[in-house]
């Protein structure tokens, strides 16, 4: 079950904090704020690589920004090709799309696979249900070809939903197309299996690369890394437990000063989660660092959002800063107590005990990050 979310706002059903801070931006405000974010990055001075792909295995292929809130890509299932919006998410592993059986009001404004208009759809009788926290959808599971910009996966496993109910509004998004393990596969072969087995590209990575407010400029690679994408050389770490994209972080710092994950702690890499996520805990205590301190409601006044320090997460002997123009969202989302507003009512569960931390959009725009499923290694480095 993927319980971090579709949607950043699932965050709040399962009793987890959201690094804060968030206020409407202006126009105004937030142009000079790029261009600090900008100068931030530029502080770290990289050389620029080389793109080497040129590869007929090779994919890059568009995504769509969503208003910062999540990407989709095009992908086509079924013969002849019909198309649908995607989340491509490397926080679960099952992939799905709305079907023509589904009624749920939910699904109107859903582009719906038909089986019957497909040659090559095959049918089984294994239903599937999978839960976002703020979303759930019932099904059932079906074989067919799988069409990623030039790359081609036959026989791939994937839930036509027959029911989809989400308890707030989103942006246009006909399903998921999951990148995790086989672990959260739900007993289905997923696509990460089937490109290994089936050869589909040449080189065992995915690549994403994400913009930020722009709607156009996001990709999503496979089979191979456009290095135009990122400054620097990629800093490779190992993927402590296949299922999620998890990874071992040594610290969270501001200022030289560690504050949170002080002994280590456990992240998840996730392209399908907006926010940055940590257990409350450090999260309060983060704000404590702060300066101004945010609100109650995770708030502070506009204008002193460039008086805040970055927050450094060191992974792998590495420093991974998110200066605040990155980590302070528009959004006005707060802690768990707002999860009555949403009338979550899905099964809850507290990251306090958990403690591992979600690295979501926010981190992923300013880091390009490209998963290595051959040798189970994520890598990372400033995107251009
Ligand atoms: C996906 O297809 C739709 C409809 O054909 C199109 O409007 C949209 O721009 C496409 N998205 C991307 C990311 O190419
Ligand atoms: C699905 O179940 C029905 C009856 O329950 C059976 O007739 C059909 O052959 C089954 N189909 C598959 C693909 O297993
Ligand atoms: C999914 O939900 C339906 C209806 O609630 C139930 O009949 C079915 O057994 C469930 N399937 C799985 C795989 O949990
Ligand atoms: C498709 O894959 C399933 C397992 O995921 C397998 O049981 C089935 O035999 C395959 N069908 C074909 C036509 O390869
Ligand atoms: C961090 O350091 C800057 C100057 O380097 C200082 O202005 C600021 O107050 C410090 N913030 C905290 C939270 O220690």
């Amino acid at each position: 079950m993927k319980w971090l979310g579709l949607l950043g706002l699932v965050a709040f059903s399962e009793c987890i904090v959201i690094i804060p801070l968030t206020k409407m931006k202006t126009v105004q405000d937030t142009l000079p704020e790029k261009n600090v974010l900008k100068n931030f990055l530029e502080k770290h001075a990289y050389r620029l690589s080389r793109n080497s792909a040129s590869d007929p295995k090779f994919t890059s292929h568009p995504l769509k920004n969503m208003q910062d809130f999540f990407y989709t890509g095009n992908i086509t299932i079924g013969t002849p090709p019909q198309e649908f919006r995607v989340i491509f998410d490397t926080g679960s592993s099952v992939t799905w799309v709305a079907s023509v059986y589904c009624h749920s009001p939910s699904c109107s404004a859903m582009i719906r696979f038909n089986p019957e208009a497909s040659n090559t759809f095959h049918a089984s009788n294994q239903s599937i249900n999978l839960s976002y926290g703020l979303a759930w959808m019932k099904g059932v599971l079906g074989y067919d070809t799988v069409r990623i910009g030039n790359l081609v996966i036959v026989n791939q496993t994937f839930g036509l939903a027959k029911e989809y109910e989400r308890l707030i509004v989103s942006k246009p998004v006909d399903g998921i197309l999951g990148l995790g393990f086989p672990k959260l596969a739900k007993g289905t072969i997923p696509i990460l299996d089937n490109l290994k087995k089936q050869g589909v590209t040449s080189e065992p990575v995915f690549a994403f690369y994400l913009t930020t407010q722009k709607e156009s400029g996001s990709v999503v690679m496979f089979g191979g890394v456009d290095h135009s994408y990122h400054k620097g050389e990629l800093n490779w770490v190992p993927v402590s437990k296949p299922g999620f994209w998890q990874i071992a972080m040594d610290r969270i710092s501001i200022n030289g000063t560690v504050v949170a994950c002080s002994c280590g702690c456990q992240a998840l890499v996730d392209t399908g989660t907006t926010m940055l996520i940590g257990p409350s805990d450090a999260v309060t205590k983060i704000d404590g660092f702060l300066q101004p301190k945010p609100s109650e409601d995770s708030k502070i006044p506009c204008k002193l959002t460039s008086t805040l320090p970055p927050i450094v997460f060191t992974i792998n002997g590495i420093d991974y800063p998110v200066p605040a123009q990155a980590y302070m969202e528009k959004k006005p989302l707060g802690c768990c107590r707002e999860e009555e507003n949403f009338g979550a009512t899905r099964t809850l569960r507290c990251m306090n005990k958990e403690k591992t931390w979600v690295l979501g959009d926010i981190f992923l725009r300013l880091y390009f990050s490209v998963f290595d499923w051959k040798n189970n290694r994520i890598g990372l480095a400033p995107a251009v």
